[in-house]
């Protein structure tokens, strides 16, 4: 028997449309009922709004990836963040995004990530030391945990310097107050009711994301100034790959504002999902022993107490299948929303220009017909040939097509790094009577945190 995570019971039926969106404020898998998990597409519609969401497999490859172009990002979803964000490529379209695009991948190259290992290894090491100084046997909170070695991570990648002093902690209260208020503005904005956004959320949100832009835009200038003036590079980092990119088509640089508005978006598409993944993988692996016992064995085996080296990772399978597993029970990017560029037709039905259209592996990944125990935590069903067809069809976490997560290579070798260094220090147990209780938000994170209990390794043998 495989552990099965409890999420929100789904409703027996579909609601109104005006009932789902209040359903969706809290938490948008409050809206979904028992059919979402078994359509191929179903329907929503409002006064000034159609949404669509689909979940056949050929439908998702082409809004995705055969017909991109006609599927572009819907720009209501893009609203909440721009204050934040501004122009920065998870955002744009056509022309625009394709040159940012260009102008970013050789940043994550494989090259790049072997000098990301070391950056991610020492923050891991910082994690490992502030778990030292808990009590063994101690509770503790593993979604602080893993939000403040993965923002470490991306912080150290793109600036190589730790995060620390009062800048950061301010930058990062500011992210979490940003976060917190981010689907209060989608939400309206997706369902066409802008009207319901509180004036209070969006000037708080303004502020947040003026606070965070202002500090990262301080540690920026410097180097930018230094870069245009020709000084040698001060490091090989992430800014400096950006600030070294060109556009392929005329050779220009990324002006000062565009730059910030990349390495916002780094940062919080950086670190928010492999917090959210890391969490609820711990959840998991606290349920289920036996892989818990196993995972621990194959580190053990292939590294021991040395230190990780990059290499390492491709050898930990089974660690890296429990993340796999994670991210389909646990999509961090739960929907993408998508807009039709011109009136089309989609299993027959005619779709207005203009109409929203959502791919949501939450609900792909956990498909009645297309995956075997969809609920279940099962990390060895990626070494069956029998879950091939599964995977090649209805798992997609890092999204699909062109618009593929451009830090999916990045988040994977993270990961693994994390988990590995905790499960051969640490044996993760459940708190009796906490059951953390997963909420749609910006990414999907728990509404009571994930608290564990974490065993050092000797301290129970
Ligand atoms: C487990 C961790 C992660 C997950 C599940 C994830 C998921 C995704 C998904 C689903 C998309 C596409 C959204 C869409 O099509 O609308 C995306 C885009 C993106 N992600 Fe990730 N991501 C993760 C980690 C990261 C990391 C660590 C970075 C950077 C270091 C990153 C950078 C990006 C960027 C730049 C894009 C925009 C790509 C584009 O539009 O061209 N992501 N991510």
């Amino acid at each position: 028997m495989h552990f099965c995570p409890a999420y929100p019971k789904p409703r027996k039926n579909k609601a109104s449309a005006l009932l789902m969106f209040f359903s969706a404020r809290r938490s948008w898998l409050d809206a979904l009922y028992e059919r979402s998990y078994r359509m191929q597409m179903g329907e929503v519609h409002l006064p000034g709004m159609d949404m669509y969401m689909v979940n056949e497999p050929a439908l998702v490859k082409r809004v995705l990836s055969e017909e991109a172009d006609a599927f572009p990002k819907s720009p209501l979803m893009g609203e909440a963040l721009q204050p934040l964000l501004g122009d920065s490529i998870f955002t744009t379209n056509g022309a625009q995004w394709k040159r940012q695009r260009d102008m970013m991948d050789p940043a994550f190259a494989q090259a790049r990530l072997n000098v990301a290992f070391p950056v991610m290894r020492a923050a891991t090491q910082d994690m490992m030391e502030r778990l030292e100084g808990l009590p063994d046997g101690t509770e503790h909170d593993l979604e602080e945990e893993m939000t403040h070695v993965t923002a470490d991570i991306i912080f150290r990648t793109i600036f190589s310097v730790p995060m620390e002093g009062s800048d950061a902690r301010r930058m990062f209260e500011a992210f979490a107050r940003f976060q917190a208020i981010a689907p209060r503005l989608m939400l309206p904005s997706l369902f066409g009711m802008r009207w319901l956004v509180w004036p209070w959320d969006a000037w708080q949100s303004r502020r947040a994301a003026r606070e965070i832009r202002g500090l990262l835009a301080s540690l920026i200038r410097p180097r930018f100034d230094a870069h245009r003036e020709g000084q040698p590079a001060a490091g090989t980092d992430i800014l400096q790959a950006f600030m070294e990119a060109r556009d392929p088509a005329n050779g220009m640089a990324f002006g000062f504002e565009e730059l910030v508005d990349q390495v916002a978006m780094l940062f919080l598409a950086g670190h928010e999902t492999s917090a959210s993944a890391l969490t609820w993988a711990c959840h998991l692996l606290a349920n289920d022993s036996g892989v818990q016992e196993r995972a621990h064995a194959e580190v053990m085996t292939q590294i021991g107490w040395r230190e990780a080296q990059a290499g390492d990772m491709k050898a930990l399978d089974l660690v890296r299948n429990v993340f796999r597993e994670t991210l389909r029970l646990f999509p961090p990017v739960g929907f993408f929303a998508r807009q039709s560029a011109s009136a089309c037709t989609m299993r027959k039905k005619p779709v207005r220009e203009g109409a929203t259209v959502v791919v949501a592996p939450w609900l792909i990944q956990r498909h009645r017909d297309l995956w075997t125990e969809p609920d279940a935590f099962n990390p060895d069903r990626y070494a069956e040939d029998a879950s091939r067809e599964s995977l090649r069809q209805a798992y997609l976490p890092f999204g699909m097509g062109p618009r593929v997560c451009l830090g999916a290579a990045f988040a994977l070798q993270e990961a693994t790094l994390i988990l590995a260094c905790l499960l051969r220090r640490y044996r993760l147990t459940a708190v009796p009577g906490h059951e953390p209780r997963p909420v749609g938000r910006l990414t999907i994170r728990s509404a009571n945190g994930v608290r564990l209990q974490l065993h050092r390794r000797e301290a129970t043998a």
